[in-house]
């Protein structure tokens, strides 16, 4: 996600600059630094760590300046490093750019760049915009300084792609700030004789709540005494501002009252950027050929929690599309149990903080046995992808709320990216399945932010239900594990006994758990299995039940018939239906924790990540 905060004033912006930083920490934290415009010459300073190293080597270096720009960052390209961090400078050392998201083009540029002679520093995809800005600026023609980097600006923009907010500083342009922003956030606050230029409200708060929102493709240029707003024509346009009723701990959160509850609204945002990293090739990912990727026999997952869950769902798309037998183990059993010596397996490891010492243990195993290691991750840098021989990385920001709810949709999205390149690649699926199977992945952000549209009715619905005592979760098929998953959210934030079963199982014993008004609930989207599952209703209503059927238009009517309440979900194709069939247990674990009072973002016993066996 990464966090950015720019100043212009009167007033030395370092401070401002530092306290920003911290109030942006929850977008990330893996390295800092600030740029600091002195005496016409820009200062820069960067740490790796949390923003706290950075007040550090900032109070060392003590630069001084009243136009600023700083960034903590969460690294998408390139480990998190000094070099790494933001700011990044052009070859001049003039020019330096602090970026959030990611410029999907940047090896293509990069190496155009670097024929006309530009020298790269670091790794990442940020440094090409200041290299191109630099180029730009050769190019274009202005009446003054500020009119040249405003114009070099554009054009960098209609050369860049992706998703991308950035901030510019121009050693010779003091007291002038430039924002961009293209579908990552980025907002202007506007102070009396100060402007502050941030990726979020909380970054500012505490000196101006007068906000202006921009839209994507919009250009903010910012002075002591003004911030103009250009469109996507480059046209100045008047924008009212907002005036924030928030206070700080709200802001951080997004107006929301809990991150879990954010980062269930993340979703839709955080599938589409994990989508833009996954038509990638997952054989150079892998450090396979088209050869050995043929020759894979055996796909071991291993992940902990929610990650298993995950990895569950996995199988069965590794399995359906690439033909290839998958074993899921939960890590702190893999690591002691007998695990057969074959070759040609290759493991995967699941873990959104890649720091769970269960799953690190189990991939060390899993090395020992000389298999070939992914870890589908979402921390840049972390211990997982440091022992694993190869990454992909879900991107969906630092999860903060100890319930994870949007890397475990993060991590199907993967999964199913890895398992149709798998069986394309394997010649189990035709190019023109692939394609359609992709195509249909493609859509699934558009279908989640339909399906986040619907907490009212599952936050209506847990008024009547959430004194019950125990919760009943079940599914079938690739939606036996969102029951398991949808128990443990339950359990988590609400300290409810909650229990997912596969539906055909409940009658060989779970059954007799169910009791008059026990809540039960069915994952019954409109596909193959759904009659078994409407039989799987009668079984539990005829028992006492309360049945609440989650299912898709197609169902309704059918599904009113045996359930007392149905919750409708989009429909996607049957095997991605599973992410959007989580999304109302996580709204539904969220609201019953609330209801009962219990601390949702932090529930007692747990922690974020579990780094002890
Ligand atoms: O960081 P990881 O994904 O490796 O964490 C694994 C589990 O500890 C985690 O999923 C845990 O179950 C969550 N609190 C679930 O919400």
């Amino acid at each position: 996600m990464c966090g950015i905060i720019g100043y212009v004033g009167n007033n030395n912006s370092v401070p401002y600059i530092i306290d920003g930083l911290k109030k942006l920490e929850y977008r990330g934290y893996d390295s800092a630094g600030v740029s600091i415009l002195q005496n016409g010459r820009l200062v820069t300073v960067r740490a790796v760590g949390k923003v706290a190293e950075l007040e550090k080597a900032a109070l060392l270096a003590n630069p001084k300046g009243s136009t600023g720009i700083g960034h903590t960052r969460w690294a998408t390209h390139g480990k998190p490093s000094e070099e790494n961090s933001h700011p990044h400078t052009d070859c001049t050392g003039d020019i330096v750019v602090v970026h959030n998201g990611i410029i999907e083009n940047y090896l293509i540029l990069r190496d155009k760049l670097k024929s006309l002679g530009h020298q790269f520093k670091s790794e990442t995809d940020t440094e090409v915009i200041a290299h191109l800005i630099e180029e730009n600026l050769k190019h274009v023609s202005g009446k003054n300084d500020a009119d040249l980097l405003i114009k070099a600006v554009q054009k960098t923009n209609a050369e860049i792609s992706g998703a991308f907010a950035y901030g510019v500083l121009w050693a010779r342009t003091p007291g002038l700030l430039v924002g961009v922003k293209n579908q990552s956030p980025m907002v202007v606050g506007l102070g009396e004789n100060e402007n502050f230029l941030a990726s979020d409200v909380p970054a500012f708060l505490k000196h101006t709540n007068k906000v202006l929102f921009l839209e994507d493709g919009e250009i903010a240029v910012l002075r002591v005494d003004g911030v103009t707003v250009l469109d996507k024509a480059g046209k100045a346009k008047k924008v009212k501002p907002v005036k924030i009723s928030w206070d700080q701990q709200t802001a951080e959160k997004g107006g929301y009252p809990h991150f879990m509850l954010k980062e269930i609204y993340d979703q839709p945002q955080a599938i589409e950027d994990t989508l833009r990293t996954a038509r990638t090739d997952f054989g150079k990912i892998l450090g396979l050929n088209t050869e050995a990727l043929r020759g894979l026999q055996n796909i071991h997952i291993i992940a902990c929690g929610t990650a298993y869950h995950a990895g569950l769902v996995g199988k069965y798309y590794i399995e359906q599309f690439a033909g290839i037998p998958v074993s899921v183990d939960l890590a702190s059993e893999y690591k002691y149990r007998t695990v057969p010596h074959r070759v040609d397996t290759l493991a995967i490891a699941i873990s959104q903080s890649g720091e769970t010492a269960d799953t690190i243990g189990a991939v060390k195993k899993a090395k020992s046995l000389g298999f070939r290691t992914l870890a589908i991750c979402n921390v840049l840098g972390s211990t997982l992808t440091r022992t694993c021989d190869s990454t992909f990385f879900t991107h969906c920001g630092p999860e903060i709320s100890v319930a994870s709810t949007k890397a475990f949709t993060s991590q199907i999205t993967s999964m199913y990216a890895l398992a149709i390149f798998l069986g394309n690649a394997n010649g189990n699926l035709s190019q023109n399945v692939f394609d359609k199977l992709y195509k249909e992945l493609m859509a699934l952000p558009k279908a989640m932010s339909e399906v986040v549209k619907d907490e009212y009715t599952v936050r209506h619905l847990t008024r009547k239900i959430y004194k019950a005592d125990r919760f009943i979760f079940l599914g079938r098929n690739v939606n036996f594990p969102i029951a398991l998953e949808g128990a443990l959210k339950l359990k988590e934030v609400s300290y409810r006994s909650a229990e997912g079963f596969a539906a055909g199982e409940i009658k060989h014993g779970p059954i007799s758990i169910i009791d008059k008004g026990t809540p039960v609930f069915m994952l019954m989207p409109h596909d193959s299995l759904f009659e078994k599952m409407l039989s799987a209703c009668q079984e539990c209503r005829a028992r006492g039940a309360f049945v609440v059927a989650i299912t898709t238009p197609d169902g309704e009517k059918q599904a009113k018939d045996v359930a007392d309440k149905v919750l409708l979900v989009p429909q996607a194709s049957e095997f991605l239906q599973p992410a959007l069939n989580v999304v109302p247990l996580q709204f539904l674990a969220y609201w019953i924790a609330k209801r009962l009072g219990c601390d949702i973002d932090q529930p007692r016993n747990l922690a974020k990540s579990v780094t002890v066996e």
